[in-house]
């Protein structure tokens, strides 16, 4: 088997290998997440599925590329790996993303701010500090969530709440304002009672949770953002901004202005980000109880999307798995066969018009590419990396570049109670108009 072995120096731009001189299916082995979190990487937020920033890193850094005034688009956004590393070769960045919340984390995790600006937001946390414990309970700031409380000890509830009144009621610059909340934001998790490692939120039975204190966790997330986002360089040219073109990948609408396309779109059957990130997202305001639905409707492979109507090329490319996946035992299901066949092919519907969409918004020559996991549902194994990049094709594209590195760190593999099998590998598809 073909290996080669990334290794990623702090400050280098060049991600390390070139994608361009991989030979056909080579396997490319990447340093564990938890280590490349150490090098380069200015995103600190826990968002689920964050891509390895290595990939675009790579793709921008080659000479056909680097060096130009290129649009760079992410259609499934997510936090922002994409974006943040176009920011670094000063590209234009496009993106589409449903979720609110990962919008702005991604506008923040791009920010540059200069020293006086660094200051000052050091001398706002020292007045958050000193002064959120006398500040008065905002109630319209109440995270409009379900049941919401739940997950919280009622005094951490109160603490939360007054602090977030505070930062919503006098922090005023809108960037600050941005940045705060997603510091904000990365402190739920920790002052709530919810299992620290699982993606899901869920209280274990069996293991109490040691909580922070809230000022204690929010002053520590503030550090770990700043100094993230203090590995950027500032430059008085160039201010990285996202031009949202949409909020769903499937339905877009771009005229031929992209140059480089690159994303990891969610997985087929995998989880419910919105499900994930309820909590988090409720308690900064980017989510209220009724866009839980609309939310749904919206997601890739979510089963509220399999009403749609489907596209021919997508009903043929999946027809031996859909069938395959109609003759399962009815009982070993949880929804009928039927229903879950649906739900997967929707998924595959909802790419190939990302696929179409995509396609239409690249100038001749531009490039897309694609960070996808295969998946075994209920012991079927689905090679979606593969539907795909023949999905592709049919809307027009040439694949012309295909590796893949396998999955060293659980936090980006999808364990389903060992029903849906670990996801062992990505695979990059690399598609060109
Ligand atoms: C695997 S994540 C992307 C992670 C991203 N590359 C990063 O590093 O953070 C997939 C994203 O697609 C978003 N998504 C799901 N369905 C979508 C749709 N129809 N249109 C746009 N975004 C969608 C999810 O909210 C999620 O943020």
């Amino acid at each position: 088997m073909e290996m080669t072995e990334v290794s990623v120096d702090n400050n280098s731009l060049s991600g390390g290998f070139n994608p361009y001189e991989l030979n056909w299916d080579e396997t490319v082995s990447f340093p564990s997440t938890r280590s490349l979190m150490e090098y380069g990487n200015k995103i600190y937020n826990r968002y689920p599925a964050r891509s390895i920033f290595l990939v675009p890193r790579a793709i921008f850094y080659q000479n056909h590329l680097k060096n130009k005034k290129l649009n760079i688009l992410d259609p499934y956004m997510g936090s922002g790996t994409t974006a943040v590393e176009a920011s670094q070769f000063k590209f234009n960045i496009f993106g589409v993303e449903m979720d609110p919340f990962a919008r702005l984390i991604s506008e923040v995790s791009i920010m540059r701010f200069n020293d006086i600006e660094k200051n000052e937001l050091r001398k706002l946390l020292e007045k958050i500090k000193k002064n959120w414990k006398n500040h008065t309970i905002n109630d319209d700031l109440y995270p409009d969530l379900k049941n919401v409380e739940y997950w919280f000890d009622d005094k951490i509830f109160k603490d939360l709440l007054r602090l977030k009144s505070y930062i919503y009621d006098t922090i005023t610059n809108e960037n600050y304002l941005k940045f705060f909340k997603v510091t904000f934001a990365d402190c739920i998790k920790p002052t709530s009672k919810m299992e620290r490692q699982s993606t899901k939120p869920y209280i274990s039975s069996k293991y109490e949770k040691k909580i922070k204190p809230v000022i204690e966790s929010f002053e520590y997330s503030f550090k770990k953002h700043l100094k993230a986002l203090s590995q950027y360089e500032v430059d008085n040219e160039y201010n990285p901004k996202i031009n949202w073109i949409g909020n769903d990948a499937s339905s877009f609408q771009s005229e031929e202005t992209i140059d480089v396309a690159i994303t990891s779109p969610p997985y087929l059957n995998a989880f419910d980000y919105t499900q994930i990130i309820k909590v988090a997202s409720s308690w900064v305001g980017t989510l209220t109880n009724p866009d839980i639905k609309e939310l749904r409707s919206i997601q890739v492979g979510h089963h509220y999307r399999r009403e749609v109507k489907f596209h021919n090329e997508a009903i043929n490319a999946f027809k031996t798995f859909y069938d395959k996946l109609l003759s399962l035992d009815k009982d070993k299901t949880r929804s009928s066969p039927q229903k879950l066949a649906d739900t997967c092919l929707a998924y595959f519907n909802d790419i190939y018009s990302n696929l179409e969409n995509v396609y239409r918004s690249l100038k001749k020559g531009g490039e897309y590419h694609m960070i996808l996991g295969d998946n075994t549902i209920k012991g079927i194994e689905i090679p979606t990396h593969k539907l795909i990049a023949n999905l592709a094709q049919k809307t027009g594209f040439d694949w012309f570049g295909y590796y893949k590195y396998p999955i060293k760190d659980h936090r980006t593999s999808i364990p389903r109670n060992g029903k849906g099998g670990k996801i062992k590998y990505e695979y990059i598809i690399s598609l060109r108009k």
